[in-house]
């Protein structure tokens, strides 16, 4: 098939590449004249796993090419995908204006009958209003599709190779068809469905996700109180085929593109409806309060943050990913700066994009994580990298300051901490049993 991605960001450059890869011919498009020069040198602009070779095969194969004329790839293309960013608006409203914008110039391009696919997450009417958009624009036929993204960052190759399920939002038949044959060499799991219930369903299972992160943070915060260990509380649940395992480790909770923005946005789309999303807005306001509670743990082992050094270990929102948008690493770093400490930083990948968010004085960028620990008063463990579980822990005990470490992610047990002579402080788990009532 000869397909157009619009948008070469996270969900439009991996859908291209993958596309190609299976044999397709695929123009992708951006409005970013760099971008596609750098592309089109054969260089990914994201760290993302298993993508720079995949890009570089479908290059060689003539599968993919990268431009930023739009008229042109609409023209060369039989199936147009819009992959755009739709970043939140101060209300918590998806802008759409990137969306509109691209369609409209879609509209007047167009110079045949053509299936548009829309990717970007977008609430619930957008396909269709976008729909009406081209439509008073184009004399040509065309259809319209929702086929929301489920990809993770960090595993975004994998997950569109080798995605749990594919979603199709259709309107006939046989637009749903022709999708599905698109997609068969993806997935068993492909589900035809109308293109409201398509919008939603990316929502909903965004919404879902984030709140199975924010009920085990709460369980966490309980267990602390009472004693328990979450993560045994968490592998207990998880035993329950109806609970699941996946998306119950406590910690400082949620961060990245999506999780933040997507609540958000559906707690907008049902108020915009009179209807006051109450458990979403509660998974919203738990979520901001977990990566504040680091910051007292930090403060209840080693007193006041002022005049202190602490290291942090990761910045990115999760690991395998530079990316830090919406990383609580953030907020725990500018509160700690605020607090009056000094802080020393290091991430195997995400210090640049964090510098270009945050940079102060009072922080030292560290080349290794044992440059960072040196002197430290504390380390704080903020992204689950596997170079940190490797880390020699009595090693670091001896190049800091006092060996207390905080670990946000519950990487490391309190034996290992132990062994090492660490004052250990993680999530949801009391080292110190004393502590508690009797
Ligand atoms: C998410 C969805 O998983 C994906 O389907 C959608 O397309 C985009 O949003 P992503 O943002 O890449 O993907 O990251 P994900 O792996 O889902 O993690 C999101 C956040 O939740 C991270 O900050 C992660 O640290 C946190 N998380 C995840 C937890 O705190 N605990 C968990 O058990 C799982």
């Amino acid at each position: 098939m000869k397909i157009a991605v619009i948008g070469t960001g996270y969900v439009g450059l991996v859908s291209g590449v993958c596309f190609a890869h299976k044999g397709n011919q695929v123009m992708c498009v951006d409005q970013d004249r760099n971008k596609i020069a750098f592309l089109n040198e054969g260089h990914v602009p994201i760290h993302e796993p298993g993508l720079q070779e995949l890009m570089k095969e479908c290059m060689e194969r003539s599968l993919i090419h990268f431009t930023t004329d739009l008229k042109n790839a609409v023209q060369f293309a039989d199936l147009i995908m819009i992959a755009v960013g739709t970043p939140p608006l101060p209300s918590g409203e998806a802008d759409l204006s990137f969306i509109e914008n691209v369609a409209c110039e879609l509209a007047k391009s167009m110079n045949g009958h053509k299936i548009i696919v829309i990717k970007s997450t977008v609430p619930v009417g957008t396909n269709h209003r976008i729909q009406r958009l081209i439509a008073h624009l184009s004399p040509f036929q065309f259809q319209i599709a929702s086929v929301p993204e489920f990809l993770r960052e960090g595993s975004a190759v994998k997950d569109t190779l080798l995605p749990d399920r594919v979603i199709i939002g259709v309107e006939d038949e046989h637009t749903g068809y022709t999708l599905k044959e698109l997609y068969s060499p993806y997935s068993e799991q492909i589900m035809i469905t109308d293109i409201r219930s398509a919008e939603m369903i990316k929502y909903a299972s965004n919404a879902f996700l984030a709140t199975k992160i924010s009920f085990i943070n709460e369980i966490a915060n309980i267990c602390e109180k009472v004693g328990a260990d979450v993560t045994q509380v968490s592998k207990g649940m998880g035993l329950d085929n109806r609970i699941g395992a996946a998306f119950l480790n406590a910690g400082i909770g949620y961060g990245g593109s999506c999780f933040p923005k997507d609540t958000q946005a559906l707690i907008q789309i049902a108020g915009n409806e009179n209807y006051n999303f109450k458990l979403l807005k509660a998974v919203v306001e738990v979520n901001n309060d977990q990566r504040f509670g680091i910051i007292r743990k930090i403060e209840q082992a080693i007193g006041k943050i002022s005049g202190k050094c602490i290291a942090i270990w990761g910045l990115a929102f999760k690991p395998n990913t530079d990316d830090v948008r919406e990383s609580p690493a953030i907020d725990i770093v500018r509160t700690l700066i605020q607090l009056g400490g000094t802080i020393k930083v290091y991430d195997p990948i995400a210090m640049r994009n964090f510098k270009k968010v945050l940079d102060a004085p009072s922080i030292t960028w560290c080349e290794s994580s044992l440059e960072a620990v040196d002197q430290a008063d504390a380390v704080c463990l903020l992204t689950e990298w596997e170079e940190f579980r490797k880390m020699d822990l009595s090693t670091v005990f001896a190049r800091m300051k006092s060996g207390i470490l905080i670990d946000g992610r519950n990487l490391f047990t309190p034996e290992q901490a132990d062994a090492a002579g660490l004052e250990y402080y993680s999530i949801g788990r009391v080292v110190n049993q004393s502590s508690l009532r009797a």
